[in-house]
């Protein structure tokens, strides 16, 4: 039986047997036409496939930077590699500790464990779904040596007090913008914010080359050294004849960057609908009780939406839970996911924190402390909220958007019935 009174008009969930909201598919993801296939094609014709031989990566570089509205930029093989750059970059080393969220993505933490030093994270404001900021200032320690943010899901974090803590305490900020590309704080976009700023344009990027990433800075020593660390030690103004350093091979391919250059001719058109629709969408879905759209801070002028993130209250919705809101989404033509885990309690962390090598560097007792202060409630709770809208479903018309709304009000005026189910 339906509940009385202000559901009586909404249509049977498609999993009690109703019809479903939805049957054509999303938009496609990657977009690409003649132009891409034609940039790929001239790099292979040209048989300059290295970025020592050719000058799309130059070109890439050059062009996202002022895209980007940075001084400098360092193209580099994918969004890890360039959090791992930057961060050496920083100074970060063995014995050091990185402050960064639990609400994101395994490559952030495994960029700070992979120079060997303590990733320290600090809980979620769950309202953002992004690094609770204030919270920042009670976990910097003496050996605090940066603080990386993540702009999560494209939307931003609390800039302002980040920055302002990280200058109190004269701590690097490297933004963490691989789900973030023209977003923008106060107006300037993100990743020239701190000290530098980190992109991936992994396949399901809102910018896409298959894999790839970029560092973008305003320091010059800043640039010197992240080049340096992504391609053997070598510093721009040396070139190739300088010597090494102790460093990786991080370097772009000709290829990803000639791709990337016409796949960034489309970036703005897609930001602009991708947030127009999901404003659209927020308004719509913040008038079903138990629905709460990610918020924005203050200062964030533009929201990138690689992720459309809600959080799915089940008390406001008879006790369904999260599982079976997400079954009967799909089953309306809405395929939605869950979302993260919590990453601060996966337990390959643990297991390098106590491995051999960890145990030169750190003393039980530093250890142990670590997991003490290891604890995110917020962040949690969180996960088990968290329902997420992949950027691509954000492509279409204003219909779309409807039909996600009709779907979610559908399933809260049967919470009960399919509850039972
Ligand atoms: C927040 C965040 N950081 C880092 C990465 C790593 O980027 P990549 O997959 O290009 O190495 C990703 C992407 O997958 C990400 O979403």
């Amino acid at each position: 039986m339906k509940a009385k009174g202000a559901v009586a008009a909404v249509a049977k969930p498609a999993l009690l047997g109703g019809k479903a909201v939805r049957k054509d598919g999303w938009p496609g993801w990657p977009v690409f036409d003649e132009k891409d296939e034609q940039a790929i094609v001239r790099v292979l014709r040209s048989g300059q496939w290295f970025r020592g031989y050719g000058k799309h990566v130059d070109r890439f570089e050059e062009a996202y930077a002022q895209l980007m509205g940075a001084k400098y930029c360092v193209a580099t093989a994918n969004g890890t590699s360039s959090l791992v750059a930057a961060l050496a970059g920083a100074g970060v080393q063995a014995g050091d500790e990185v402050i960064l969220p639990p609400y994101t993505f395994v490559a952030c933490v495994n960029a700070v464990l992979v120079l060997d030093a303590l990733p320290v994270f600090v809980d979620t404001d769950r309202a953002t779904f992004q690094i609770d900021a204030k919270k920042i200032e009670a976990a910097i320690t003496e050996h605090t040596r940066a603080i990386m943010p993540v702009h999560l899901g494209g939307n931003v974090v609390d800039l302002e007090t980040v920055l302002s803590v990280a200058g109190k305490h004269k701590v690097p900020v490297i933004e963490d913008c691989c789900q973030a590309h023209m977003a923008e704080w106060k107006g300037k976009r993100v990743g020239i914010h701190g000290t530098a700023g980190c992109f991936s344009f992994q396949a399901s990027k809102n910018l896409n080359s298959g894999e790839g990433g970029a560092i973008l800075t305003n320091d010059e020593g800043m640039v010197e050294r992240c080049h340096a660390a992504h391609t053997n030690g070598r510093t721009r103004k040396a070139g190739w004849s300088a010597e090494s350093a102790r460093a990786w091979n991080f370097r772009m391919t000709e290829f990803q960057a000639g791709l990337l250059m016409t796949q960034m001719g489309r970036l703005e058109e897609q930001s602009r609908v991708r947030e127009e629709n999901a404003k659209y969408l927020s308004k719509m879905l913040r008038a079903i009780p138990g629905i709460r759209p990610a918020e924005m801070y203050e200062g964030c002028t533009r929201n990138a939406y690689h992720l459309y993130m809600f959080r799915y209250e089940k008390e406001r919705f008879g006790g369904l839970g999260r599982g079976r809101f997400l079954q009967a989404l799909s089953a309306e033509g809405i395929g939605a996911g869950g979302g993260y885990t919590p990453l601060n309690k996966e337990a390959f962390i643990m297991n390098t924190l106590r491995s051999r090598g960890f145990g030169v560097v750190y003393s039980r007792s530093r250890i142990g402390e670590w997991e003490k202060r290891n604890r995110c409630p917020e962040n949690d709770r969180l996960c088990e909220e968290g329902v997420w809208l992949t950027q691509n479903m954000l492509l279409g018309p204003r219909r779309d958007m409807e039909q996600i709304a009709e779907a979610v009000g559908k399933i809260a005026g049967y919470a009960g019935e399919l509850g039972r189910g």
